[in-house]
């Protein structure tokens, strides 16, 4: 479902007064069922004048500190096992970050001995790898800050389905 012009001058402006830092390629272009997209395709989250976050924003909140914190710290911020992910995502392409989410990733360089786990095989992390992406991201771009968003859309129809298929 593509947004109409309207939608897209309110998201535009709501981004611009809410989220003076959000980065231009962050910024949603386009609402796929409740699944914000920027200008590449590429999954971005939407947070409202009111500080409502979309459905995958609040979701992957959920998922990424229901696993991945015990090494990347509440909220991403890094801990002495696993590094400040609302940095390095500042870099890291959609595509890298899906690639070593997947397959892990162990640089033993330097004495490095942590290891990013592969999660390939998760559901739990796999059902809701672009969630945990838009969280993150939003994170890092400095659009959401730290705990739990306070208000969210409600859950999609469309996420709801995706759900169901990946998980059963
Ligand atoms: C057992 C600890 C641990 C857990 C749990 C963990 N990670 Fe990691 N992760 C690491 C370490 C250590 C690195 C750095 C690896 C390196 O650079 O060699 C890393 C790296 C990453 C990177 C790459 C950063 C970069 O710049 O290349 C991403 C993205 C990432 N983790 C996401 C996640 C997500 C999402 C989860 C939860 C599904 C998760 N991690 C769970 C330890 C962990």
């Amino acid at each position: 479902m593509r947004l109409s012009f309207p939608s897209i001058v309110l998201l535009l402006c709501g981004a611009q007064i809410s989220l003076a830092g959000t980065p231009k390629s962050s910024i949603a272009v386009k609402d796929d069922h409740g699944k914000y997209l920027d200008a590449a395709g590429n999954p971005t989250y939407e947070i409202g004048k009111n500080g409502t976050v979309d459905w995958h924003t609040y979701s992957g909140y959920r998922r990424f500190n229901g696993g991945c914190e015990t090494c990347h710290g509440f909220d991403g911020s890094g801990s002495s096992f696993g590094p400040d992910l609302t940095a390095r995502l500042k870099t890291l392409s959609y595509t890298d970050f899906e690639n070593v989410v997947v397959n892990g990733k162990r640089d033993l360089s330097g004495g490095q001995t942590l290891v990013m786990p592969s999660w390939g095989t998760n559901k739990n992390v796999m059902c809701y790898l672009d969630d945990i992406y838009v969280y993150l991201r939003a994170r890092s771009d400095g659009a959401l800050g730290r705990g739990r968003p306070a208000k969210h859309e409600p859950k999609p129809a469309a996420a709801a389905k995706a759900e169901n298929s990946c998980t059963s």
